[in-house]
């Protein structure tokens, strides 16, 4: 799991006048609104003894502590404790302040960036350029799952499984020149994305059969953008077009939360909603059987413990990506985290930007896997060592 990237917390509405806990990257992050209605995102354990502030009630522009009453504002500060009396406000500590994250509402989600990069550093949010533009309708759905993220975002990039778990979409094998193609892989700052043509068999629902009456391949893809999030087109017919945006969020290493959002530009009046809706569901659980069973949970730390085909070359290229950002320090120590909370004497918290501009804070930032810059072009140690040798 990785820090410095944006995760959908909640549906937009879901969030209303009391606070909400939600889980994300092993770490409880209570979401609230202000006064204003602005959404805040904040570490979820107050730092005087403990208790989970998603528990306590919204109070003009802060969240209040179920425990004893501290109030903390959408920045994380403490604007008061109520044991110090009246004008407690005057008297916090330098310490009286909680991690507070970047938040951002848009195509009705609620959008937190879990990490501590500035503004001008950070990755963006998958774009869903389709939504609320005319002749497209959207539906949404969400789902959590008991399965590492990875393990998704890799079926879901895979064009490999669709003929074999997709009976919707594939013959399940039994045509005899079944191939995979090669895709033409297009780079994107954050991650990569490619179009391939399927053989797909006749549509049963006859709504969706009526929307592709086509002869022709159908065109699809997959494409990510981070560590969780990804974006998968059907083209139906060269114009019918659905475009599913997927925002995963792990709430552990085993446990992820999936918001999808559906856009289409077939099939527009609104009782069609439900069936896409139906229709993606069962897809979901087609995938969803297959992917709960893997083992290992997680991918294996070496891809040697994978016999892995040309069809699997996105696989690769997602985990060279993650490979990066491990590289970069941005990679959570889940072993360590484990551990801690096995203990149960130790609580971290996601750091946020605000870390890097203040010091002390009364929770330890999360263990990170210490960040390994390549270093192109240097001479190997080894390589010094000889030349010195041989030099006498
Ligand atoms: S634990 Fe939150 S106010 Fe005491
Ligand atoms: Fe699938």
């Amino acid at each position: 799991m990785y820090i410095n990237f944006w995760y959908a917390a909640d549906w937009s509405h879901n969030l209303t006048t009391a606070p909400r806990k939600v889980r994300m990257l092993g770490h409880d992050i209570v979401l609230f609104r202000d006064s204003q209605g602005r959404a805040h995102a904040l570490s979820d354990t107050c730092i005087h003894r403990g208790a989970s502030l998603s528990e306590g009630k919204v109070k003009g522009d802060c969240v209040t502590c179920p425990y004893h009453g501290w109030h903390f504002n959408g920045e994380g500060h403490v604007r008061k404790i109520p044991s110090l009396g009246p004008g407690s406000e005057n008297r916090v500590p330098q310490r009286g302040r909680i991690d507070a994250y970047p938040v951002e509402e848009r195509y009705g989600l609620i959008h937190v960036f879990l990490g501590d990069l500035p503004a001008a550093e950070r990755p963006p949010i998958l774009e869903v350029p389709e939504y609320g533009q005319p002749g497209w309708r959207h539906t949404i759905m969400d789902y959590a799952w008991e399965s590492n993220y990875e393990r998704n975002i890799e079926n879901g990039l895979d064009p490999a499984h669709n003929e074999f778990v997709h009976p919707t979409h594939g013959y399940s094998g039994e045509k005899e020149d079944y191939k995979v193609g090669d895709p033409t892989i297009e780079n994107t700052p954050w991650g990569f994305g490619f179009m391939l043509n399927f053989q797909a068999p006749p549509i049963k629902n006859p709504v969706m059969r009526w929307a592709r009456n086509y002869d022709g391949d159908l065109e699809a893809g997959s494409g990510h953008v981070g560590p969780s999030n990804m974006w998968t087109k059907i083209h139906l017919t060269p114009t019918r077009w659905i475009h599913q945006y997927i925002f995963e969020t792990p709430i552990d290493e085993y446990h992820t939360k999936i918001f999808l959002i559906c856009m289409r530009n077939v099939l527009l009046p609104t009782w069609v909603d439900k069936i896409v809706n139906k229709r993606n569901f069962a897809i979901a659980e087609q995938d969803r059987v297959v992917i709960e069973k893997l083992k290992p949970v997680k991918t294996p730390p070496s891809r040697a413990r994978e016999l892995l085909m040309p069809a699997d070359k996105v696989i690769y290229l997602y985990r060279d990506s993650l490979d990066e950002w491990t590289r970069r320090g941005w990679r959570i120590d889940t072993e360590a985290l484990r551990k801690a909370a096995e203990r149960g004497d130790m609580v971290y918290a996601i750091p946020s930007p605000a870390r890097r501009e203040t010091r002390g804070w009364v929770l330890e930032s999360v263990p990170l896997v210490p960040a390994s810059p390549v270093e192109t072009g240097s001479t190997p140690l080894s390589a010094v060592k000889s030349a010195v040798k041989a030099s006498g």
